[in-house]
């Protein structure tokens, strides 16, 4: 099949970045992402400065692509109507209520997006999930698909999910390790495969295009994220002992790292891993092998998130015992909001775990970080944290737009981001903690206690 026209539903940080490559790719393609925000469209298509956004190298993609054959828009029906591949890319947060609350996927909007899809559709589709999904979502999908869509249209479902890391996302994207498809084995299913596998020929090598089934596809996701998360988790965990016994954990990492079964990624200790995908992914992961009746494997599994838990705690923690239980009417610095460096996305940010538990110990703060505003600050506290409504909370909060601005002179500062900027502070008048554990009371350096 010759793709003219592709749709992505969905224009959040994996379909606006993602979308933008293969427009600037497929200069023949015309790809329209739309999404039902109405907000986040008007930014797509606003000043390039001021991408919903930030990824580094995402603002030069979109000005090459955009209006030329890479469109945003907020008409789904339309795009969908007139598009033979439609990618999903569409949230999937955990559950809060119902069977599998605060674990298994919700899957609302993936189903929404499926029955938008199967209402409007008069001409045969190629569906891809883009979105990580638990294994098996496909069955569903193509359930409600050949249910409710109109007689005589063949939908044939791919999973396709998207392995790059916010911060790095276009250069992922670029040079990706691998591009995952899966299809059906049936002869439509492998000419669908063959068709996704033709746009991403236009830059990826073919040894790096791996195709298998579609629930192969759609577990390795997830189990991807969980391995890369265990190591994190792992290395956190030989932090805590570090400290006991005054090893350091970077040279820890440095040694474990060497060995080439191991490799020297994903060894970096920190407050605790963060992102919209890690906690997420794995906790879908536990629902799913209890679904299973797999109870080892999801008690395993749920572990990766329970030392995480323990590595904010314990990093906020330290902060609170320095000051002997008692943060009343102390300054602490905020420094860095985002979940990790390049990007303007907090969400599950280990920073608003830390800011909680700090203030709720009486702590004033001053927080900054160079990409997340104000208001997503403030969203965030109010979405997070667990007292909904905090008095004297914008009096012990303030939330900085410039380094210049910021007080220094604090009793303490905590280091969540590791923003370059940080790097180079003068930290001489106060008490600096950060991911390493480390309390440096001069400058922000290693191991001086
Ligand atoms: C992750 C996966 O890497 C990506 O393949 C998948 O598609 C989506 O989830 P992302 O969450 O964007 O990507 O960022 P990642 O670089 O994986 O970092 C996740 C968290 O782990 C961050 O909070 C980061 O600071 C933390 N981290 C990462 C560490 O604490 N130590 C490390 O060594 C690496
Ligand atoms: P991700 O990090 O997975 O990209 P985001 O939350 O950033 O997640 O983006 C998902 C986007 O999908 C949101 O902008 C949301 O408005 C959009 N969306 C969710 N459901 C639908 C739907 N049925 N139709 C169109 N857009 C949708």
């Amino acid at each position: 099949m010759q793709i003219k026209n592709i749709c992505c539903i969905g224009a959040g940080y994996v379909g606006g970045p993602t979308m933008a490559v293969i427009a600037l790719k497929c200069p023949d393609i015309k790809v329209t992402v739309v999404d039902l925000n109405i907000d986040r469209i008007a930014a797509w298509n606003g000043p390039i400065e001021n991408l919903p956004i930030y990824e580094p190298g995402l603002a030069q993609v979109v000005n090459k692509a955009r209006g030329r054959n890479l469109f945003f828009s907020t008409e789904v029906d339309k795009a969908i109507d007139s598009a033979e591949m439609i990618f999903m890319a569409v949230n999937t947060p955990t559950k809060t209520e119902g069977e599998g609350a605060g674990m298994a996927a919700d899957l609302r909007y993936v189903e929404a997006c499926t029955k938008n899809i199967a209402r409007v559709a008069k001409t045969d589709k190629i569906v891809i999930e883009k979105s990580t999904l638990p294994v098996r979502t496909a069955e569903k999908i193509k359930e409600i698909l050949n249910k409710q869509g109109s007689s005589g249209v063949h939908f044939e479902i791919l999973s396709n999910p998207e392995f790059l890391a916010e911060g790095t996302a276009i250069q992922d994207l670029f040079k990706s390790d691998r591009v995952l498809i899966g299809g059906d084995s049936s002869e439509k299913g492998q000419k669908a495969v063959q068709t996704l596998v033709n746009i991403y020929i236009k830059w990826i090598p073919k040894e790096k295009i791996l195709t298998t089934n579609v629930w192969s596809s759609e577990l390795s996701k997830l189990a991807s994220n969980a391995m890369l998360a265990q190591r994190i988790s792992s290395i956190n965990s030989l932090s805590a002992l570090c400290e006991k016994t005054r090893a350091d954990i970077e040279e820890l990492s440095k040694a474990i790292g060497m060995d080439h079964r191991i490799g020297p990624h994903f060894l970096k200790t920190s407050v605790g891993f963060g992102g919209s995908c890690f906690q997420k992914d794995i906790l879908n992961l536990v629902y799913l092998c209890k679904f299973y009746g797999l109870h080892e494997v999801a008690e395993y599994w749920h572990q990766v998130i329970k030392i995480n838990d323990y590595q904010k705690k314990r990093f906020a923690q330290k902060i609170i015992d320095h000051f002997s239980g008692d943060l009343n009417g102390k300054k602490i610095a905020i420094l860095g909001w985002a979940f990790k460096v390049n990007t303007n996305d907090s969400r599950e940010s280990p920073a608003i775990y830390v800011a909680e538990k700090l203030f709720k110990a009486g702590a004033i703060m001053e927080i900054y970080d160079p990409m997340v505003s104000k208001e997503s600050v403030f969203s965030d506290i109010s979405f997070y944290w667990e007292v909904s409504k905090i008095k004297d909370l914008k009096s012990r909060i303030s939330v900085n737009d410039s380094l210049t601005t910021l007080d220094l002179s604090v009793d303490a500062a905590a280091i969540l981001t590791e923003w370059d900027e940080f790097k180079n502070l003068d930290f001489s008048k106060t008490i600096v903690f950060d991911g390493r554990g480390v309390v440096s009371s001069s400058k922000y350096s290693i191991g001086k206690g």
